[in-house]
């Protein structure tokens, strides 16, 4: 089974990608085909920052490995590392009918977030088909946000093999639903582009001023409170242990639950959480040519599997004189 999923390196990655979709990936490590890869072509619909893209995708593929990401046990690489992709989305763009991207509702929040509407914005579903229909994926796991783009890239596959033969794996989506969308500081969901956000590696003070920045409501410690609408609560289940989770579950329903003790404990635990992965990942930042290494060598291994699938593309479609 080939299960494929990228990120994109526009921001500090944070425990909604986590929980939403690094944490699932690597779980999938020993027991399949797996392809995991920074998506910077995608982040370039919203940094035009030089320095912070290069930055952002070492950082992205620090992260990955230092969370536990094994660069043997699966295909890791930078998706621009791979060219082929482009091609692919070109030949998908011609098949892939306006009205079907008009109606991607990620396009329209992102502008209205005030990212500018270009076309690679407004295209930027088609990338992601190509993504997965280059590799051949059965199975993407994203969080529940990414759902509609999946649907785009069954249809493109579907699309292509009707009218040029079988060709592509139509890919499932995999979505986790008991961590679907992780909660930001706000309640909305966690996203980098909201501003709402706790990276995974954030410590000390940071860490402490986001974590006491969790929103909650203004109800007394000793009233009665709904834990599955506390933005705080949801938040801790993610990371305490069952039994802690299940006292101060009871804390809410029955009164005595303290938002800024619950926080202040949230905060020891997320460090500790995170301790292990967090002194990795300096270990690869700091010695980036091993990283590099990394990314080039699963760049080599990916690009193997694209060339098949870009020339059965090419001869299907004409493209081969
Ligand atoms: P962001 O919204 O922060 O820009 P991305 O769109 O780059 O995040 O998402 C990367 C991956 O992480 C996707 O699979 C996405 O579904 C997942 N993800 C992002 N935010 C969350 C969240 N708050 N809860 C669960 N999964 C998330
Ligand atoms: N659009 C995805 C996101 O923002 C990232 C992405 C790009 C992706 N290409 C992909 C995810 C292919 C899964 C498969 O989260």
């Amino acid at each position: 089974m080939k299960v494929l999923s990228g990120i994109q390196p526009s921001g500090q990655l944070h425990i909604g990608n986590y929980f939403g979709m690094m944490k699932p990936m690597i779980s999938l490590m020993e027991n399949s085909d797996l392809y995991v890869f920074i998506v910077d072509l995608h982040a370039m619909t919203s940094v035009h920052d030089r320095e912070k893209l290069r930055r952002g995708t070492l950082e992205a593929a620090a992260d990955f490995l230092a969370l536990g990401l094994d660069p043997q046990k699966c295909t890791f690489w930078v998706q621009s590392d791979v060219p082929e992709v482009c091609e692919l989305t070109w030949v998908l763009s011609t098949l892939a009918p306006m009205g079907l991207l008009e109606r991607c509702h990620s396009y329209k929040d992102k502008v209205a977030k005030g990212i500018a509407a270009s076309h690679g914005l407004f295209s930027y579903p088609v990338l992601m088909a190509a993504d997965i229909l280059l590799y051949q994926a059965d199975k993407v796991p994203v969080g529940k946000d990414q759902k509609q783009h999946l649907e785009v890239a069954r249809d493109l596959a579907q699309k292509f093999n009707t009218e040029f033969g079988e060709t592509f794996v139509v890919p499932e989506p995999a979505i986790a639903e008991e961590t679907a969308v992780v909660p930001g500081l706000d309640g909305q969901k966690m996203s980098k582009s909201y501003n709402n956000t706790i990276p995974i590696f954030l410590e000390g003070k940071q860490l402490k001023k986001r974590v006491m920045a969790i929103e909650t409501d203004t109800t007394p410690v000793d009233d009665p409170k709904d834990p599955v609408k506390c933005n705080l609560f949801n938040m801790f289940k993610l990371f305490a242990p069952p039994q802690r989770v299940a006292e101060v579950h009871d804390l809410y329903v029955n009164g005595g639950a303290a938002y800024g003790y619950i926080k202040l404990e949230l905060v020891d635990i997320l460090n500790d959480f995170f301790a292990e992965a967090r002194r990795r990942k300096s270990e690869y930042l700091d010695d980036s040519e091993m990283l590099r290494k990394i990314l080039t060598d699963g760049a080599v291994k990916a690009r193997e599997k694209a060339v098949v699938t870009l020339d059965l593309v090419r001869d299907r479609v004409g493209l081969k004189y």
